[in-house]
């Protein structure tokens, strides 16, 4: 299995910097095919121009976040069958960002995982713990649990999901969590997908939080960690580029 490097964009971009930034990834990788899986999860608005831009190349492009619903009444939300329009691959689900600020339960992520399935589309599932979390020794319970309610939900199709763990006090604050801290969590989670499936070995856990070019390396070189999911450092097509060269 390739590892796969995915970058969340977050709400970062305008259709002037994305073009600049796509070909400039594009440009870099000069046609050649990357030792690793590349997909770019970018706002709502820009899936068109990721699409125009990105098919036919070696990156995929998706969403960062989904709709439990189908269809109807839900004014801001955007459904899997759209996504599908834009021939989305991925589509995060359970961000740290929105269970924290828009207060998303496990069970509302579970659900929103088993729709994209439902759908065809890949869901990158995260899970990671406060600081708080940690420090109080509730690390292992807490993404057990937010994993278990994904599991739950979309059953035989465990081996299907990508999962990304992101301790939530690592995000965007410089602090990387040690190589030995993720592959400790990493490697429970892959014995609970292995408990879950006839087929661990095709799930993808990556790492996220902070990673950058200086740090990948040590990170990816982790038996259970099998990429990244990279915030800032996907912004700068030097940098996400470094980080795909470094996985593989
Ligand atoms: P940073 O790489 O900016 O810390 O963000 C990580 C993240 O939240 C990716 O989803």
């Amino acid at each position: 299995m390739k590892p796969l490097i995915a970058g969340n964009w977050k709400m970062n971009g305008s259709l002037a910097s994305n073009e600049a930034l796509v070909k400039a990834m594009l440009d870099g990788l000069g046609g050649q095919a990357p030792g690793a899986d590349m997909a770019l999860c970018v706002p709502a608005p820009f899936l068109a121009q990721l699409q125009s831009l990105l098919t036919g190349s070696p990156i995929a492009w998706g969403a960062q976040d989904v709709s439990s619903h189908e269809q109807g009444a839900y004014t801001g939300e955007v459904s899997a069958t759209m996504l599908n329009d834009f021939a989305c691959r991925y589509a995060i689900v359970g961000h740290s960002e929105r269970r924290q600020y828009h207060g998303e339960s496990d069970l509302l992520v579970a659900d929103k995982a088993k729709v994209a399935l439902a759908h065809g589309i890949t869901p990158i599932v995260c899970v990671g713990e406060t600081l708080a979390e940690r420090e109080a020794g509730h690390t292992e319970t807490v993404v057990k649990r937010q994993l278990a309610a994904v599991i739950h939900a979309v059953a035989h199709c465990t081996s299907e999901i990508v999962v990304a763990y992101e301790p939530v006090w690592a995000i965007g604050t410089g602090k990387t969590a040690s190589p030995e801290q993720a592959q400790q969590v990493h490697a429970v989670l892959r014995a609970q997908i292995a408990a879950a499936t006839q087929h661990p070995e095709r799930v993808h856990i990556l790492y996220g939080g902070s990673m950058n070019a200086a740090n990948a390396a040590s990170l990816l070189a982790q038996p259970d960690i099998d990429g990244g999911l990279i915030g800032g450092a996907s912004l700068k097509a030097a940098d996400f580029l470094q980080i795909v060269a470094l996985a593989h």
